[in-house]
């Protein structure tokens, strides 16, 4: 029997082809899903960038394409309309259409604190340095509850050729002069280098800091050589600090959020129901049936800020009541009823001091 095998081989090569010319698959690179959003891109591509860089896979001798692979994904699914075309008909036709940069440099636009340094660690302590530049960031208590990125602008002086010399690496020298037979005169005089003239241009850069769920105040992000240049020397490191803006609602402490709340008299009384709206929009409920009275304050376990080392653990939030009284124009059978309810002795006065002078 003859069995044409040519429609089976033919499929065979289509699919071969089409994987070729399908090109990577970013979404498996980058470990994410095709519903990813930017910030979970952005978050994947900060944490693998970190692992995979090859300074630190000096063994595995594909490292080198790994990372270049997560550039090139990260360049991708990180701009809306590449990413649009990528889903829509992959890798190749962003190729044909001259979308892929393939030249980006993947420390183009970058994210800080990598934990790593350019350019061999130990000269560094003798190659004169740049000042670092310190500032802080203001970040809202939402931010640091859901977790951002936050793209920051930076006018950076950076060096670039100018016409010319100009004088470097200068030292004092002994020199020796000889004035005559047997006669010398020694002294110290400035020496320096004759090197290719440069000027400051200050030049844009944007710079994107990713603020963690549970981060606190004055945690650092260090983003290597974006601080002063240095004409002799290496840049320093530019550094962002956290600092957190004043929230209209909810105050902070450690892991814990605390808010006031003011009621009415007769819900204190008599009990009530009500949601308050937490920092990433979710609802969480209050109910009591108990009184109420003014100061009184409830737990909610788990309600509080995420915790920065294990974001599934959270903080308590506690929330403090203070009770409006009403000032109603009673009639005498008012009162009568509100006494019949209450049923407090009048003459029972207890004298607490000057609390709280
Ligand atoms: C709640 O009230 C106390 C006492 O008046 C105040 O010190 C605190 O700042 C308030 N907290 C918030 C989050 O408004
Ligand atoms: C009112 O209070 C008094 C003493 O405090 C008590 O003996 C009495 O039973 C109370 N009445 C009602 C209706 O609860």
């Amino acid at each position: 029997m003859k069995v044409n095998c040519w429609p089976i081989l033919t499929l065979l090569l289509f699919i071969s082809l089409t994987a070729v010319l399908a090109g990577r698959d970013f979404y498996k690179i980058l470990g994410v899903s095709k519903s990813a959003s930017l910030h979970e891109i952005k978050k994947a591509y900060r944490r693998l960038a970190k692992e995979l860089h090859p300074d630190k896979n000096k063994e595995d001798p594909e490292a080198s394409q790994k990372f270049q692979d997560l550039g090139a994904a990260y360049e991708v699914l990180s701009d809306d309309e590449k990413r649009k075309k990528y889903d829509r008909c992959g890798e190749d036709c962003l190729q044909r259409d001259g979308m892929m940069d393939s030249s980006m440099d993947p420390f183009a636009s970058f994210f800080g604190d990598f934990g790593f340094h350019f350019g061999g660690g130990e000269q560094k302590h003798e190659t004169p340095r740049g000042a670092d530049v310190i500032m802080d960031v203001a970040v809202t208590l939402e931010d640091l509850y859901t977790g951002t990125f936050i793209e920051i602008t930076r006018n950076k002086p950076v060096m670039k050729a100018a016409k010319g010399t100009r004088k470097c690496n200068c030292r004092q020298e002994m020199i020796t002069r000889n004035l005559g037979p047997g006669r010398f005169q020694m002294m110290q005089q400035t020496v320096c280098d004759e090197c290719p003239n440069v000027k400051l241009v200050n030049e844009e850069r944007i710079l994107e800091m990713e603020v963690e769920p549970g981060m606190v105040d004055g945690q650092e992000t260090r983003f290597t050589a974006e601080g002063e240049p240095h004409l002799d020397g290496d840049p320093g490191d530019l550094i962002l600090r956290i600092k957190t803006q004043p929230h209209p609602i909810f105050e902070r402490r450690g892991d814990d959020l605390y808010t006031n709340i003011t009621i009415s008299l007769q819900d204190a009384l008599v009990g009530f129901t009500m949601e308050l709206q937490h920092l990433d929009g979710h609802m969480v409920s209050i109910s009591r049936d108990k009184t109420t009275w003014p100061n009184a304050r409830i737990r909610k376990k788990g309600e509080g800020m995420p915790n920065y080392d294990n974001n599934n653990l959270h903080g308590t939030l506690y929330i403090t009541f203070d009770v409006e009284f009403p000032k109603p124009e009673l009639s005498e059978s008012d009162k009568e009823a509100i006494k019949k309810i209450l049923n407090q002795s009048s003459n029972n006065k207890v004298y607490n001091g000057l609390r709280g002078f």
